[in-house]
């Protein structure tokens, strides 16, 4: 058995008129119209719970899509006791059938899926349709093909045997369950963190967003559909520190894969070093953390391209990508050519309801998120050493909304050139053009995260240049685009420093994370 290479799924466009669109905005109706309870599912069983969450809209705050069930101790303990019963038979599946009910959610979430976890995910997660596509859609099937054709290639991989013994590598899964915690700017990573580990044969528990619950348990129903045994994953909404308390309590704990913030990863990570004794085996920390990524360019830059990449790259999703292009240092020369085409182009962006297809920026996800970004915003206001020159207003009377803002600041260590934002604020730093070499370092030194990033040079020299004195600051590097976008198969995305452990989302390094390999040898 052979997954044959995938091609990338092709992005729908759902342009005007269409019947893609048209279907598309049937969902969004149904789904507004009816809104649902959402239980957990563990070990395959629904359960309800005293404590209730609700998931609303955030660019329409009022609507309630759902109310949903929050896990206590209780239900927590159960579930690790149903991934550990759900192993015994999980890990002993030949592997070919773990990943055919994954293939063959891939091929439900093409078709007749499609529309419900774009949908659900544009109105949750406020999310346009372009932005939803090509996460909850196109990234996630390539997660789920991509994944099964890398195991073929791991499991395949195996050492020499000679005419005296042969010699096997079997590529067990982790002795224990994986806990995964998952974002809410992205469905496709919410949905491949549990099914990673999954597919290569371990179990999970699975704890989504809060602001994610909606799509993610969609997701959950349809890997139910394509035929996912009780036990496997195990669907627990709840309160992140309540949940990690108990579950880094385990002794069968065997490895976290997580993304989100920098500070919650560095807390498990603490917790898990003080609590080293009682695990049975070394529990594998992978994480993807915050970022602070950067567009530099060079006085050979191409000022179109980076006008467009800037742009792309700060306020697709209202920045709310880990990758997102958040500082960037232009030298003179280029602004000068530049700026007015900026500041032109950010004039057309349009700020709204994900319904209105020509919306290009969305709600942010949450009143904590909106404070948060407004708070960089009115610090800029106040300081002598920056200047709003489009955006900084703000407005949550009926959604999170934020203008694009672009602040140009005269200190290269300004507040918003160092701390994750998570929003639609593009800080920039105008660098004199000799002053290259120490713009390079300083970029390289002033965030702890490391990444993405880009570089914008026509000169190829320089670009060589660049991209070695900016070697450790970014794990997916760009050279003339912008810094966002990873495509499954072909840029396998994750960063270093304190964006996290680089165990690259969808490729063999991530699936290798969740294998114990055992090599035999028999003596004939
Ligand atoms: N993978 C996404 C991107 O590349 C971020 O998580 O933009």
């Amino acid at each position: 058995f052979k997954v044959r290479k995938p091609e990338n799924e092709p992005i729908k466009s759902y342009g005007p008129g269409s019947r893609e669109r048209e279907s598309l905005k049937l969902k969004l109706q149904e789904l507004k119209s009816k809104p649902i309870e959402i239980p957990l599912i563990i070990g395959g069983k629904e359960i309800y719970t005293e404590r209730i969450g609700s998931c609303i809209i955030p660019h329409n705050k009022q609507h309630v899509l759902a109310t949903y069930h929050i896990a206590g101790e209780k239900e927590i303990k159960m579930a690790i006791e149903s991934a550990m019963e759900a192993k015994k038979e999980w890990e002993r599946i030949p592997w070919e059938h773990r990943v055919s009910i994954f293939l063959k959610a891939a091929e439900l979430l093409a078709g007749p899926w499609r529309d419900i976890i774009n949908a659900s995910t544009m109105l949750c997660q406020s999310k346009n349709a372009f932005q939803a596509e090509i996460d909850s859609a196109c990234e996630l099937i390539d997660f789920l093909r991509f994944n099964a054709y890398y195991l073929t290639e791991i499991y395949s991989d195996q050492p020499m045997s000679t005419k005296d013994f042969w010699n096997k590598l079997e590529y067990r899964p982790l002795e224990g369950f994986i806990f995964a915690i998952t974002p809410f700017n992205f469905t496709s990573i919410a949905g491949n963190l549990p099914i990673a580990p999954v597919m290569a044969g371990n179990v999970a528990l699975w704890k989504p967003a809060s602001t994610a619950v909606y799509s993610n348990y969609f997701l959950m129903e349809l890997l139910r559909e394509a035929g996912m045994p009780d036990g496997v994953i195990n669907f627990i909404p709840g309160y992140g520190k309540e949940i990690g308390d108990i579950v880094l309590d385990s002794q069968e704990l065997a490895g976290i894969h997580f993304t989100g913030s920098t500070k919650v990863f560095q807390g498990l990570w603490k917790k898990i070093g003080e609590n080293l004794n009682r695990y049975k085996v070394y529990p594998r920390l992978v994480g993807e953390t915050g970022g602070k990524d950067f567009i530099f360019a060079h006085p050979s830059a191409d000022s179109e391209a980076l006008t467009i990449a800037l742009l792309r790259g700060a306020f697709e999703y209202q920045g709310q990508k880990c990758s997102a292009a958040s500082r960037a240092y232009i030298p003179s020369s280029v602004w000068s050519k530049m700026e007015n085409k900026l500041l032109n182009e950010i004039s057309t962006i349009k700020v709204g309801d994900v319904e209105d297809f020509t919306n290009f920026m969305n709600a942010v996800i949450d009143k904590k998120s909106f404070d948060k970004i407004s708070s960089y915003i009115e610090y800029a206001k106040e300081s002598s050493d920056a200047e709003i020159i489009c955006g900084g207003e703000y407005d949550d009377s009926i959604g999170f909304f934020i203008e694009p803002t672009v602040i140009v600041t005269s200190d290269p260590k300004f507040k918003s050139m160092k701390e994750e934002i998570f929003g639609p604020v593009l800080t920039i730093y105008i660098y004199e053009d000799d002053k290259l070499e120490e713009t390079l370092d300083l970029c390289n030194t002033t965030s702890p995260y490391g990444l993405t990033g880009a570089i914008f040079a026509n000169d190829r020299k320089a670009v060589v240049h660049m991209k070695e004195k900016l070697l450790h600051s970014a794990g997916n590097f760009y050279i003339n685009d912008k810094p966002t976008g990873a495509v499954v198969g072909q840029q396998p995305f994750g960063g270093g420093r304190a964006s996290g452990t680089n165990d690259k989302a969808g490729s063999k390094l991530n699936l290798l994370r969740w294998m114990n390999p055992m090599t035999i040898k028999e003596t004939f």
